[in-house]
């Protein structure tokens, strides 16, 4: 059988697979549908410092090939996550991965501290774009400047590796990318959602209460893709794919573009179970074509010579 371990940023995981954050609760509230031991890696909610009620409902509507959401980063904070996640994730022996989000540098900066102790805790990964709070804005991850600096923040507080979430809502997200490998990112994950709306033309009423929200879902898979393959062409560290990724083939496509890794979220939605199947579809995939590991997959896109002629290609 193909072998499925892979490394990221000094992380030994026994697959590619991670669960986006958000999509899986903070990991083990969904392990009737899927084992601990079955992902490489578990990402939590966006934890912030104090509990947050999110935005006011509707904050869900479905679209034609994905959803949009705009929850607003609802979650119990970090004390309540600390004191009553963290010890069920270390029992099961889970990688976890603990997102984290705030509304100013000293948010993230004190959240890294206060889990750099936590050994049940494996990594931090920085949310600098959630859509559903500051009206959209997305201060940290639309300024190359205001990116670097909380990553530096972060990086200065903790010993675990850091990813950085990135935003698809940008002109240039490789950009995105060097800064936060220069403010000390060991990895990025690439992307979070698309900013989007729907509205029911009959009562005039958009569906979402904060009007626009986050895109997820099958069709973004392309977008995410392409701003994977920049973020991997950008910077030296690691890359995590997520966007729109339901199945082992969609997978493989994040891990020939450069991704060593992968985050599955909104297909988890209409199939809980599937995330957890996902390594051994992949495993039997490769199988089927002779490819004795995963890892050989990673980085082996043929790109045309031509590209380096095509105006505003990634370099
Ligand atoms: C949310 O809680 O609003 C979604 C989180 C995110 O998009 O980062």
């Amino acid at each position: 059988m193909a072998s499925m371990a892979v490394t990221i940023a000094g992380l030994e995981l026994a697959n590619p697979v991670m669960s986006a954050s958000g999509t899986y609760g903070h990991g083990l509230e969904m392990r009737n549908f899927a084992g601990p031991s079955s992902l490489g890696a578990w990402v939590s909610k966006t934890v912030t410092r104090k509990p947050r009620p999110g935005n006011p409902l509707p904050r869900i509507a479905e679209t034609e090939a994905g959803f949009l959401n705009s929850i607003g980063l609802e979650n119990r904070g970090i004390d309540a996550y600390v004191r009553d996640v963290l010890p069920e994730m270390a029992a099961a022996h889970a990688v976890v991965l603990t997102n984290i989000g705030g509304e100013s540098v000293e948010d993230f900066a004190e959240l890294a501290a206060r889990l750099d102790g936590e050994r049940a805790c494996h990594a931090l990964e920085v949310n600098l774009s959630c859509p559903n709070v500051q009206g959209g804005k997305l201060p940290f991850s639309t300024s190359p400047t205001m990116a670097e600096a909380v990553i530096a923040r972060v990086r200065a507080a903790t010993q675990k590796p850091v990813f950085a979430k990135l935003s698809p809502n940008v002109s240039d997200i490789g950009e995105i990318a060097r800064a936060v490998e220069a403010g000390g990112a060991d990895g990025i994950t690439a992307v979070n959602t698309l900013l989007g709306m729907r509205v029911d033309w009959r009562t005039r009423k958009p569906a979402l209460n904060t009007i626009q929200g986050g895109y997820s879902g099958v069709g973004i898979k392309p977008v995410a893709l392409r701003c994977a393959w920049t973020c991997v062409r950008a910077v030296k560290i690691p890359v995590i794919g997520c966007g729109g990724i339901a199945c082992a083939e969609d997978v493989f496509e994040f891990l020939v573009v450069g991704c060593r890794a992968i985050q599955f979220g909104t297909a988890s939605f209409t199939d809980p179970g599937r995330i957890g199947r996902l390594a051994a579809e992949m495993s039997a995939l490769l199988d089927a074509h002779g490819i004795a590991s995963v890892t050989d997959l990673i980085g082996t896109l043929h790109v045309p010579n031509t590209l380096a002629k095509v105006p505003g290609a990634p370099s």
